[in-house]
């Protein structure tokens, strides 16, 4: 079954007309200036379909609608029932509340490849989200090539195990981990995701979260903690950079080489986590984040750079609270609302004793869609949700955490602040999961997990709500 009333995430407007019209069918397209940007307008009839936008974002989301309304085997990658199919009559007219629609893929901590990161640009797509935050350094290790550098692959891009599980215990996996991309990767990435109408922000993360590049040049590290090893443990390190010029300089050629690889006007620099950081270490991140306004672009960063120093304009990610949200905006810049306390997706979705692995908050599928952003400023952009990794060591694990989850961001996102939980679910159940089943997406299933997707290997310490690792 199809219909206007399938859709997700939901439009700002769909009227229905009667009739059907045979699908696949020609679509022509048009441009309409006029239109909001990345809106469109679909008008379905019994002879064809016009599809009008302002850009090509719209046409893509207006794309991505009609393989929704065609049903759920639209999503599938090759064609297996040759039957005529239609798509019903009317008009749906369309256009994303916010412009920032992220989602963060930590990639640090466990690695993705690239084929699997290509698939989530296509998950994203298919959601009508446009930002692909892609974390690539953390204490965990190093995932991107900087040719000047080469012991940050030789060294940095890999650990020789993993903690097991989330309990800070003396156990490890003894499971080498590793992984990183090369530049050409990172532009195939880029070029995927920009046909999709994707933008992808890299973010090296400093001073912080850096144990990995400083085994790896241990000259940027305070000289009494060596000797250093890539991070085995999860939680947050202590070891920051050492706020030097050499440090400074040695990011300012590592930017320098992401910048000629990510044409994003965003690119961030991390700066969260920083127990025992000092005025220095601030005015590293001020220097970075001047550095990267010199070259054209603008700095992302956690809401903690808020205590660095006078910075340049930079967007904000407020993760923290929504006192940072307000701090953020009433200090002029850009803000992205990441609230941990609802949009971090690697947090339990259920209190059940099965349910894997029981990290943070909880954070079931109706408490994620019930957010509402609070801060109607409009240098408030957009909304992200997160997947920190610690917890995720297989694509598997990453669908799981995701979806349906990021299906409730999607609509938090895009579609009209009115929304009620009881409409969202059988659209979702009903209409949204067969579409994933397609695509292959192991999401978790609304009753909880299947026997495969817990964990009973993982020692099961006490929830620590507060804390993410
Ligand atoms: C964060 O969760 N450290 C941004």
């Amino acid at each position: 079954m199809t219909g206007f009333d399938t859709l997700l995430p939901r439009p700002v407007s769909a009227t229905p007309q009667p009739g059907v019209c045979a699908w696949p069918a020609e679509v022509e397209v048009r441009t309409d200036p006029d239109l909001p940007a990345e809106g469109y307008r679909l008008e379905i009839t019994p002879d064809g379909i016009t599809l009008t936008a302002a850009d090509q974002a719209g046409r893509t989301h207006a794309r991505q609608t009609l393989r929704q309304l065609a049903g759920p085997d639209a999503f599938r990658a090759a064609v297996i029932d040759e039957r005529p199919r239609t798509i019903p009559c009317g008009v749906i007219e369309d256009y994303p509340r916010f412009r920032w629609r992220g989602c963060l893929l930590d990639v640090a901590r466990n690695f993705r490849t690239k084929a699997e990161v290509l698939r989530f640009v296509d998950l994203l797509s298919a959601h009508k989200l446009n930002v692909l935050h892609l974390h690539l350094t953390d204490d965990q290790g190093w995932r991107v090539e900087v040719p000047e550098f080469p012991k940050l692959t030789e060294i940095a891009s890999w650990r020789t195990g993993s903690m097991v599980g989330r309990h800070d215990g003396p156990e490890r996996d003894g499971r080498p981990h590793g992984g990183f991309y090369t530049t050409d990767d990172l532009r195939e990435i880029v070029a995927y995701a920009a046909e999709r109408s994707i933008t992808v922000l890299p973010e090296i993360d400093v001073p912080g979260h850096a144990r990995a590049v400083i085994t790896a040049y241990p000259e940027l590290g305070p000289e009494h903690e060596n000797p250093w090893e890539v991070w085995t443990s999860w939680g947050v390190s202590t070891s920051l950079l050492e706020p030097s010029e050499y440090t400074l300089g040695f990011f300012r050629r590592v930017f320098d080489h992401v910048l000629s690889i990510f044409p994003s006007q965003v690119i961030g620099l991390g700066g969260d986590e920083v127990p025992g950081a000092t005025p220095a270490h601030g005015r590293l991140v001020v220097d970075l984040a001047n550095y990267l306004a010199s070259q054209g672009r603008r700095a992302f960063g956690w809401d903690e750079v808020l205590d660095a120093g006078a910075l340049p304009p930079m967007v904000i990610g407020a993760w923290r609270d929504e006192a940072a949200a307000v701090r953020a905006a009433e200090a002029g810049h850009e803000v992205v609302l990441c609230p941990e306390d609802r949009l971090y997706l690697d947090h339990r979705q259920s209190d059940h004793p099965d349910e894997p692995i029981p990290v943070g908050y909880l954070h079931t599928l109706e408490h994620v869609y019930g957010y509402q952003p609070g801060l109607d400023d409009p240098r408030v952009v957009g909304v992200q949700a997160q997947l920190w990794s610690e917890h995720m060591d297989s694509v598997r694990r990453v669908d799981y955490a995701a979806f349906p989850r990021l299906c409730a961001v999607a609509e938090i996102a895009w579609s009209p602040a009115e929304r009620d939980y009881a409409e969202f679910l059988p659209r979702l159940r009903d209409h949204h999961l067969p579409r994933l089943d397609a695509l292959g997406v192991e999401y978790r299933p609304l009753e909880g997990p299947h026997p495969w997707q817990t964990r009973p290997d993982v020692p099961p310490s006490s929830h620590r709500p507060l804390t993410r690792a």
